[in-house]
């Protein structure tokens, strides 16, 4: 079914106008001053966590017009026919059900086999969380097949075995292989190779080379150190790994942590754990399929990217994870939405006469005040921050004592710091309120005017702030889901494909042509900067 791009419903001359009567001037201190109940009227409950919009930059009338141009281009339909699995991944002409990956047996097409996979998948985890023998796992992957697993293993930390160390290695540099090899015991390490299609040059790269040094290590037993995970099981079996897990063509590389991809994060944490992570995902999904529009808290978010996006003209995206376990977020998220929602074209291949994707990046919190907030604060641009903060802490059971006090300690720090950021954007500093202060690293030659300007913020930056109460398995599957929906409603409004990812291909055409050529020297035909750096990055050039 055809559905209207978001500039041919008619909410987007509405939202224009509105943008120019209140929206370009609108004041987050001033619509504090004004509505009482700000906070209560913009902050959100969805499972597992709580979202604060109220210092965003979005009124009652703004949200309805949102809604109204949502409801012109059908994103109701657009989100039946994610679920019922229908093509909507029209240029590869698949179904994306990630969402069929994490719910529960019945509940969503290809149940039978989805279930069949999760309980192969964790029975084999378990053998190996038994197999003492086992004390390190490689996972070789990349982009969605390392991201995701990688983010979620280190964010879920407090709940994995200590006794066994999980590695990744995802780029085709050998300065991520090479340390990672170093001190390992073949016969104790178990291999697995992650990639959807088994063709990429990365992946398949560090999983030669890896099975190499198994070999010249004097291991033997590939059956049971390699394992692979893969919808190519065919070119896994060519490679010489006998035990492989499959999973389908529906699932997206950037959406499949649910599936089979997520093999080492059930060796980490278990099949409960596992089967948790899962839970709070389905939660969410619940929650984006049922809720009404206006408190739908994927379709709010993905609302505000629109108009930030489209009429705002903000550019950029900041994700802040107040919890050092998230410091791989904002990594993983750059894929799930810039691979998503990166694209040019709508879905009849016409060039979109508006921005999709904002450049999504960050750090986590306190760091990232330490290197880039201050562009954030006093900067050009403005940047939507978006804040994650986790009320209760696991420092783990072996912090005890008076450390165990001193880190509850830090965690009050670490909250105090993510709630005076988001009011510090948001409050900002007048020149006024400058004069009035000591500057006491001030030459004395600066006139206290022109001292004041450089301590001065304009404010009324926005930013959300998405409150977890635990960073558990069942928190941070909803917390990923959250994050998916999202991508998906910005991307059904753009009138998109978020599922494809063409843009990827020609940069890889191109490095299958180069490589021949940077042992051969030839730079026949090439233009001249590739050429001059093709030999002088030459071997022996
Ligand atoms: O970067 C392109 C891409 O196809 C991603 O979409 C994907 O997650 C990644 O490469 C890895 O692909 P595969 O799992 O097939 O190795």
């Amino acid at each position: 079914m055809q559905h209207p791009r978001c500039d041919q419903s008619p909410a987007w001359a509405l939202l224009q106008a509105q943008y120019q009567s209140s929206g370009a001037a609108f004041d987050l201190r001033q619509a504090f001053a004004e509505e009482g109940s700000r906070f209560e009227r913009w902050s959100f409950e969805a499972p597992e966590l709580f979202v604060d919009l109220s210092k965003n930059r979005i009124d009652a009338p703004t949200l309805a017009l949102l809604l109204q141009l949502a409801r012109d281009c059908g994103l109701e339909s657009q989100r039946e026919a994610l679920f019922k699995g229908e093509p909507i991944n029209h240029t590869e002409g698949r179904a994306v059900l990630h969402t069929a990956l994490r719910a529960p047996a019945g509940g969503a097409p290809y149940s039978d086999e989805v279930q069949g996979s999760l309980e192969r998948m964790l029975a084999f985890a378990e053998s190996v969380r038994a197999d003492a023998g086992i004390t390190d796992v490689v996972h070789i992957g990349i982009g969605g097949s390392d991201l995701g697993p990688a983010m979620v293993v280190q964010a879920l930390q407090p709940y994995t075995d200590a006794h066994r160390r999980l590695h990744f290695v995802s780029n085709v540099d050998g300065h991520d292989l090479a340390p990672v090899l170093q001190g390992l015991d073949a016969r104790r390490t178990l291999f697995v190779i992650a990639s959807k299609t088994f063709t990429t040059q990365e992946t398949l790269a560090n999983a030669e080379a890896a099975k190499a040094w198994f070999l010249a290590q004097g291991g033997t037993d590939i059956a049971r150190h390699f394992v692979a995970t893969s919808s190519n099981t065919a070119a896994a079996q060519a490679f010489g790994i006998h035990t492989s897990f499959g999973f389908w063509d529906w699932v997206g590389g950037r959406y499949s942590l649910w599936s089979v991809i997520g093999l080492p994060i059930a060796i980490a944490i278990g099949a409960a754990a596992f089967r948790e992570l899962l839970a709070g995902a389905h939660a969410m999904d619940r929650h984006f399929a049922e809720t009404p529009q206006e408190r739908n808290v994927p379709v709010l978010l993905g609302l505000l990217d629109l108009w930030y996006r489209n009429f705002h003209g903000f550019t950029s995206r900041s994700v802040a994870p107040y919890h050092q376990g998230l410091r791989r977020l904002p990594a993983y998220l750059q894929q799930l939405e810039m691979e998503s929602n990166g694209k040019g074209v709508d879905r009849e291949g016409q060039v979109l006469p508006y921005g999709t994707s904002p450049v999504v990046w960050g750090e986590a919190g306190t760091n990232g005040q330490h290197a880039y907030f201050q562009m954030l604060h006093q900067g050009t641009d403005v940047i939507p921050v978006e804040f994650i903060a986790v009320k209760t802490p696991q420092h783990g059971a072996h912090v005890q004592g008076e450390l165990a006090e001193r880190l509850r300690d830090q965690h009050q720090k670490l909250l105090a710091n993510c709630l005076a950021q988001s009011q510090a954007l948001m409050q900002g500093k007048t020149v006024e309120q400058a004069l009035h202060e000591k500057a006491p690293t001030a030459s004395a030659a600066l006139g206290r005017l022109t001292v004041a300007r450089h301590r001065s913020f304009p404010g009324n930056r926005p930013s959300t702030t998405i409150v977890l109460e635990q960073l558990t398995p069942r928190s941070l599957g909803a917390l990923i889901a959250l994050y998916e929906h999202r991508v998906f409603v910005s991307g059904a409004l753009w009138g998109i494909n978020s599922f494809d990812q063409w843009g990827v291909e020609l940069g890889k055409a191109l490095c299958s042509s180069l490589l021949p050529r940077l042992a051969s020297g030839d730079t026949q035909g090439l233009d001249g900067s590739t050429a001059g750096l093709l030999t002088k990055l030459r071997s022996g050039g």
